[in-house]
């Protein structure tokens, strides 16, 4: 029998934090947890139906009771797309990954999830998504004041906010070197407040209210996290957000500008140290009974 048989596998490493947890609240409720490394996939072909394997440990992947995804690090374009492409193999095997590899699409590039939140009417802030200097600069003279972010989110570090632009050439001239696109997002005024809910198996199971000097509020910028009942009208924004994009469980950002709730951002690997620090509730716990109770 494989080392994985019937364990739930975690793609992570041993160092993370929310994975620590995870790990440890599955445990509690009884079930034996395998860490998968996710640069160390491999996968034979042809012969087993899905030869995925965690290369030292020839852990076959299929095997597993259920996969939790907790980390998609960058890398070439070849390497995202193969590890991609491996969970996508897995899932059609079989597998029950968390969150789905769909899901995870729709929320790892940001221009994607905006986009899809749009579309069905849910309020996101005007957004410019281009390779052209050109209409980045354009959509800087009309907006006004914007923010320059990373298309592949990093807890709000690699954010510029821009409302000159000649500081707007600059910046966009450098992310041009680097080959980077321009997502040029329009500055929504606020006073360094804004809420993250976090939704499992479509229930809001917490929420916070993170204050900052800072226009940008992540916790990893310095903002801090206070208790927050989230309203109605919060709720369901996040439920349909999590609903469109057919996630398991799911992070939603929520901005209050000038009394419009807008949508942020929606994470599909979402991490809650600081939301935990003012919940009652255990979410590594809460999730653990959800990826029990589907795996
Ligand atoms: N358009 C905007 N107007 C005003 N403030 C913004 C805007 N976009 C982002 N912010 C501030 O910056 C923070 C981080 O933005 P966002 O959630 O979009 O990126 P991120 O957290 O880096 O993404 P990820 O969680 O995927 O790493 C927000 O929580 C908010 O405080
Ligand atoms: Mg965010």
């Amino acid at each position: 029998m494989s080392p994985s048989h019937g364990k739930i596998g975690i793609l992570g490493t041993a160092k993370g934090e929310q994975t620590i947890l995870l790990q440890r609240a599955l445990k509690a409720r009884g079930a034996a947890v395998q860490i998968i490394h996710p640069k160390k996939l491999s996968c034979w072909l042809p012969g087993e139906t899905v030869g995925v394997t965690a290369a030292e440990e020839t852990v076959r992947l299929l095997d597993l009771r259920g996969l939790v995804v907790r980390w998609l690090p960058g890398g070439s374009l070849e390497q995202v797309v193969f590890r991609l492409n491996a969970l996508h193999r897995l899932e059609q095997s079989g597998l029950r990954v968390i969150n789905s590899v769909d899901t995870l699409e729709r929320t790892v590039d940001k221009y994607y999830t905006t986009s899809l939140l749009a579309s069905t009417g849910l309020p996101v802030p005007r957004t410019l998504v281009t390779e052209r200097y050109d209409d980045a600069m354009r959509a800087v003279r009309e907006w006004g004041s914007v923010v320059i972010k990373p298309v592949f989110g990093s807890q709000g570090q690699g954010m510029v906010r821009v409302d000159d632009p000649n500081m707007a050439h600059r910046v966009l001239r450098a992310l041009e070197m680097g080959r980077y696109l321009y997502y040029v997002q329009e500055y929504l005024p606020h006073e360094g407040v804004d809420y993250r809910l976090f939704v499992i198996d479509g229930r809001v199971t917490g929420a916070m209210r993170r204050r900052s000097e800072n226009w940008c509020t992540n916790i990893a910028c310095g903002g801090q996290a206070e208790p927050f009942e989230a309203p109605d009208s919060f709720c369901q924004l996040a439920l349909a957000a999590s609903d469109l994009l057919g996630a398991d469980y799911l992070g939603v950002d929520i901005l209050c500008s000038e009394g419009s709730p807008y949508l942020l951002e929606a994470n599909g690997i979402p991490g809650w140290l600081g939301l935990q620090t003012v919940l009652k509730c255990d979410i590594a716990d809460e999730l653990a009974a959800f990826i029990l109770g589907v795996c």
